[in-house]
């Protein structure tokens, strides 16, 4: 059995607000009896995108377990590649593969300099295809990414989604080993499909979406401040199978 946590949209922002939240999520998965597989977050983590945001983000992410992560819209390539993959800065998409004999998690960069939606590159749908032709067909992918490819029933996210999805749709379809796509930006505990396979989107760190039937007084309030943090554990069994439970944490 596999285990991965996934948390998605810290925005460390240097307030006590992102880094409490951020902080009680990962005291609660270093806590954990037994070592996780992954720790995958799913952009966002700067909100700002500053230096010293990512420096503050990299001491909050450090972990007993083994951490990934992606941008987001709100982070900033180069800074990133730097403070939290001590690469070279550049501004080229940042996509990672993590490899183990048992699974393969691959994040995709969804991010467009200086814009809030969505879309992933050629080049990194070519990096993409090419790790998961070099998979085994038994061997289970989650593929991650930022931006939902899909509709989430909310005007408000649905207008900052990953477009050209389609693109990503037909790879998608090619390989039936990949067993689940996981994304963030929409700061909602979410399910819904996309290319035949689960969409999983982990709820926000840092506040939670606040849905169109719950606007209430406050139509322009787009976000929940009161409600918890909160993290989705993804579980492979032996045969590939996903199962996802999502967590809130005290804070
Ligand atoms: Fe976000
Ligand atoms: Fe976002």
């Amino acid at each position: 059995m596999i285990v991965t946590a996934h948390l998605s949209d810290l925005h460390i922002d240097g307030r006590q607000r992102s880094i409490d939240r951020t902080r009680a999520v990962m005291e609660y998965l270093d806590a954990l009896p037994d070592a996780l597989d992954a720790v995958v977050v799913t952009g966002d983590i700067a909100d700002n995108g500053l230096p010293d945001e990512y420096e503050l983000a990299r001491e909050l992410l450090t972990s007993r377990h083994p951490v990934l992560v992606c941008p987001g819209n709100h982070d900033e390539r180069a800074a990133f590649r730097r403070s939290l993959l001590g690469e070279p800065a550049s501004t080229a998409p940042v996509n990672q593969v993590h490899r183990t004999d048992g699974f393969v998690v691959a994040l995709c960069d969804s991010s467009v300099p200086g814009k809030d939606e969505g879309f992933i590159e050629d080049d990194t749908l070519l990096w993409l295809e090419d790790v998961l032709a070099q998979t085994p067909g038994d061997v289970p992918v989650l593929v991650g990414f930022h931006h939902p490819p899909a509709l989430l029933q909310d005007p408000y996210i649905d207008g900052l989604r990953q477009f050209g999805e389609h693109r990503l749709a037909a790879l998608v379809e090619r390989f039936p080993n990949i067993a689940a796509l996981i994304c963030g930006h929409a700061h909602t505990a979410a399910t819904t499909t996309f290319a035949g396979k689960p969409l999983l989107v982990a709820p926000g760190v840092v506040s939670t979406l606040r849905l169109p039937w719950e606007h209430y007084d406050h139509p322009a309030d787009h976000v929940h401040l009161n409600l918890p943090p909160a993290l989705v554990f993804h579980v492979l069994d032996d045969a590939g199978r996903l199962t996802s439970h999502y967590r809130s944490v005290a804070c």
